[in-house]
């Protein structure tokens, strides 16, 4: 994980995004049902702690920075996301096989949230880089974080998704 020489933040969430897709892919390309839950099994474990560290430690460090429209509707989406997540997740456990067209509904959500956050000039990550926020000390903070959460999907599992509120907008 450390070695993959991530230069700073963004780089580790775009890794992150080309895992999943990939992951999205292969779950796609393989008819074996056994595969194909343990493929969304992992997608869901990876988009929670994705989510996690964006929404713990990236997001947080860009309010006042960026508007807080853009804030708050990728934390919307990530909601929307959360409740495929646990549903998938249900749905795995319980061997019902209509999880596999709730993959195919989550990917395509996931697909739309990647690229606003990825989309040259006007998405998230170019305005992030835009701004003063220093990328490369937010790396090792989200690296921490994310090794412990993975450590934590392998040994006990991780909890189903939390929602999390958006805040109603503080008077100012
Ligand atoms: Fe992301
Ligand atoms: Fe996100």
């Amino acid at each position: 994980m450390a070695d993959q020489n991530f230069t700073d933040a963004i780089m580790l969430l775009r890794a992150d995004h080309d895992e999943v897709k990939d992951l999205f892919d292969q779950f796609e390309d393989t008819d074996d049902g056994d595969e194909k839950r343990r493929l969304a099994e992992k997608i869901c474990n990876e988009l929670k702690i994705h989510s996690l560290i964006e929404e713990e430690i990236f997001y947080p460090a860009f309010r006042g920075v960026l508007e807080d429209d853009m804030l708050d509707e990728a934390v919307v989406e990530h909601d929307g996301a959360k409740l495929l997540i646990n549903d998938i997740m249900d749905g795995v456990q319980a061997n019902d096989s209509v999880f596999e067209a709730k993959v195919k509904v989550l990917s395509e959500q996931i697909e739309h949230h990647i690229e606003e956050e990825e989309k040259p000039h006007e998405g998230m990550f170019a305005k992030c880089r835009d701004t003063d926020v220093d990328l490369k000390a937010l790396l090792e903070p989200m690296l921490r974080r994310k090794a412990e959460l993975s450590k934590q999907a392998e040994s006990e599992g991780l909890p189903p998704a939390e929602m999390s509120e958006v805040q109603p907008e503080a008077a100012h």
